[in-house]
């Protein structure tokens, strides 16, 4: 999928007139580039809302989106998942760090001054239902980009609708139909054509499949990888599940509380993951291949809960629930680095690589703790 199906490079400007800069980084295929970027909820209390703390939802992440590829974005429930995904197509404004998009800073730019990059970045969401509105017709959902951004497609919006309407799949005489008459799975199709009403170069698609049916959540992918393959779009898929990205995506970053812990290509973190929190979220991913049906799962339980974002643990935030943690991880926040070429690594004492810490032995109670669990639900199985 990460096939060089670029016509933009030359920053030449595209049929809608709508590119923003000329690319001039040296990195001519990367389409978003995000450097420290953070974002932080502040908490208020009493009278005065007084700032009392904050939410560290996203806390400073650094990756660049290729042009073409599909990053998957994976973690738990409440990791920063969503909020990094409002923030890149800015959404929401970055409380740190930076957000370039075709080699523009766009981190602080205005409603005004953010009306080009909002036709070139679009967002899917993940209720198909809350999404759209109930009291418009699919013509006018999805013919709303072209008002909204006083665009004229040729031939009219009309046309344009019903075009895109069979571009996803759907009927296009049902151009007057309501939400209600269609399932969760036509639904997000509908979504999926507004994203693509204004000829996007950048797709976050945020959980796009978790509010479906299992059974259909394939065909919504595969929808979503076809369209890439026509339209030469470049994706950030979130997920919180692996097994939904492990198709689509050429590279998979792994968030833990507002952090990446690993970014890696897709075979090598599928085929030896390096962070230990990687390992545990694999290790609940179904084994697809028959011949290995048979070998003897080890699935990692992770004990407790993630720890709450707004005082996330000292050191590396995943000491409290790692079974492999020593006294630096309480201490030493590990750096992202490329520990082999296409993967990127957060740990002091990696798996399926050497140890960045090997002088340091002496485990936490909490890795004690965490191993003892996993041997105790490996007994139970
Ligand atoms: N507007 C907001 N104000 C305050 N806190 C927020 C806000 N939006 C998100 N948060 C908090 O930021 C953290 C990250 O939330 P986010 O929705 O980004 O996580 P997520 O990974 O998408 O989770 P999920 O898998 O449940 O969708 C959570 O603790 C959440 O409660
Ligand atoms: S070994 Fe240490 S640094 Fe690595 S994930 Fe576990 S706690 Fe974090
Ligand atoms: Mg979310």
């Amino acid at each position: 999928m990460s096939d060089d199906k670029d016509e933009t490079k030359t920053g030449k400007p595209d049929a809608s007139g709508s590119v923003l800069t000329k690319d001039t980084t040296a990195d001519g295929d990367v389409l978003l580039k995000v450097t420290g970027l953070q974002k932080h909820f502040p908490i208020r209390k009493g009278l005065l809302q007084r700032q009392t703390g904050a939410v560290r939802a996203v806390d400073g992440i650094d990756f660049e989106v290729r042009k073409g590829e599909t990053l998957g974005v994976v973690g738990e429930s409440g990791c920063g998942k969503s909020t990094m995904g409002r923030l890149i197509t800015r959404l929401l404004e970055p409380s740190g760090g930076t957000v370039e998009f075709q080699g523009k800073d766009i981190t602080h730019l205005g409603t005004g001054d953010l009306r080009p990059m909002r036709r070139d970045v679009q967002m899917i969401f993940q209720d198909p239902y809350s999404s759209l509105n109930p009291r418009h017709t699919i013509g006018t959902i999805v013919g709303a980009p072209f008002k909204l951004q006083g665009v004229d497609p040729e031939g009219g919006v009309k046309k344009e609708v019903q075009r895109l309407l069979s571009v996803v799949g759907l009927n296009p005489e049902h151009y007057n139909r309501y939400p209600h008459e269609f399932s969760g799975g036509q639904r997000q199709r509908i979504g999926i054509a507004r994203a693509l009403a204004l000829n996007p170069k950048l797709v976050v698609a945020d959980e796009p499949v978790s509010a479906l049916d299992v059974s259909i959540q394939a065909q919504v992918v595969n929808l979503l990888d076809d369209l890439q393959d026509e339209l030469g779009l470049t994706y950030v898929i979130i997920a919180h599940d692996l097994s939904v990205v492990r198709h689509v995506s050429d590279r998979i970053a792994v968030m833990y509380l507002g952090k990446i812990v690993e970014l890696a290509e897709r075979d090598q973190l599928y085929r030896s993951p390096m962070h230990p929190y990687s390992k545990a979220l694999l290790s609940a991913v179904p084994i697809p291949d028959p011949k290995r049906r048979g070998v003897k799962s080890e699935r990692i339980l992770l004990k407790g809960d993630v720890p709450s974002p707004i005082a996330p643990p000292s050191g590396c935030r995943f000491h409290t629930r790692c079974w492999k943690a020593t006294e630096i991880c309480k201490t030493t926040e590990p750096p992202l680095v490329e520990l082999r070429a296409g993967q990127q690594v957060a740990c002091h004492h990696p798996e399926n690589f050497e140890d960045q810490q090997p002088q340091d032995t002496k485990l936490l109670s909490s890795a004690h703790e965490a191993a003892e669990e996993n041997t105790t639900s490996a007994v139970e199985k």
